[in-house]
């Protein structure tokens, strides 16, 4: 397939890139850097620098596309005033998923995040009603960041309502790299007191860019939603203790298909797209969080 890329040059959409190559797809890219006017090293993927707020942009790259991963979007809150975070990722999904809409663009594949129930951001304090969070439960989006993702998975509902397109909903947990392992995760690893702001879960981002590759090949119809967290927990830690031992009854403990379990549940991705993570904070720390290559 001819796959676009938005947000490429991220650490997300660096990995999905190659992820999506190494599976034999053409791919085009975009982001917002400039491409420079150098001779191209061989295997080196078209780039199309692109505002994708702009909507003329947004068309101008898709031609061609017969399938979209929308990776692009400022990743958090609180590096940008709310309503430049809320702007960006909410237009920038409006247009592209216009784009692909009219451009008759088969498959839609939309990075949202672990944030739309309400992890990470909130200003008041929020709790899941149950663990490990699936898709069945309840969102609670405070932020704008959350607020734009949730909104951007409205957008696609409503654009199987209107088309053919078929759109899938990747929701990551934190995604981790070689690069920032130990700074992010070391503390919570070291110290299973350290309060987590999404029930101490994490993914690889190989393996979530392996997920968004099977997403692109899906045949899934309409518009699904998927959480894509690793099956263990950051430290490894016995969940249902540690749960118990911050947040007492506040939190109903559903069945885990493991001690060391996440506190987000994979388990759709697992049955409906084959998903099967291969990596484990483990593979880059060691139990006290430091980095087992420097
Ligand atoms: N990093 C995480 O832990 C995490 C967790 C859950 C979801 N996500 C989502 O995953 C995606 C990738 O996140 P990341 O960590 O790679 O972030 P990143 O900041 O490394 O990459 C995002 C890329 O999007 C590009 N971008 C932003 N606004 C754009 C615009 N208007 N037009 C074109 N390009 C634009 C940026 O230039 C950047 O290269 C985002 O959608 C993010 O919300 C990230």
């Amino acid at each position: 397939m001819k796959v676009l890329i938005t947000g490429a040059h991220g650490k997300v959409g660096r990995a999905v890139t190659q992820a999506m190559m190494d599976a034999g797809h053409e791919v085009m890219t975009t982001d917002l850097s400039q491409p420079g006017f150098e001779r191209k090293l061989p295997g080196t993927p078209a780039y199309m620098k692109a505002d994708l707020t702009d909507a003329g942009s947004a068309y101008a790259v898709i031609r061609g596309a017969e399938a979209v991963v929308h990776v692009a979007a400022i990743p958090e809150p609180t590096g940008n005033p709310p309503h430049v975070v809320f702007q960006n990722n909410l237009m920038s999904t409006f247009n592209i998923l216009e784009a692909a809409v009219r451009f008759g663009v088969k498959r839609f594949v939309n990075i949202s995040s672990e944030t739309v129930p309400g992890f990470f951001f909130p200003e008041r304090g929020f709790l899941p009603g149950y663990a490990p969070v699936d898709e069945s439960h309840p969102v609670h989006p405070q932020d704008p960041y959350a607020l734009s993702k949730y909104f951007g998975e409205q957008l696609m509902d409503a654009a199987v309502d209107r088309s053919d397109i078929r759109c899938i909903s990747i929701r990551p947990s934190w995604v981790q790299f070689e690069g920032n392992y130990e700074l992010n995760l070391g503390p919570q690893i070291r110290d299973s007191s350290e309060l987590s702001a999404n029930l101490w879960s994490y993914v690889d981002v190989y393996d979530l860019a392996d997920a968004i590759v099977l997403a692109t090949q899906s045949d899934l119809p309409g518009h699904e939603v998927f959480y894509i967290a690793s099956p263990d927990n950051v430290g490894g830690h016995d969940f249902a203790e540690v749960l118990s031992r911050h947040y007492g009854d506040r939190i109903e403990l559903r069945a885990l298909d493991r001690t060391d379990a996440s506190g987000i549940s994979s388990a759709k991705a697992h049955k409906m797209l084959g998903w099967q993570p291969k990596r484990s904070w483990r593979d880059y720390l060691d139990t006290e969080g430091t980095a087992l290559r420097k």
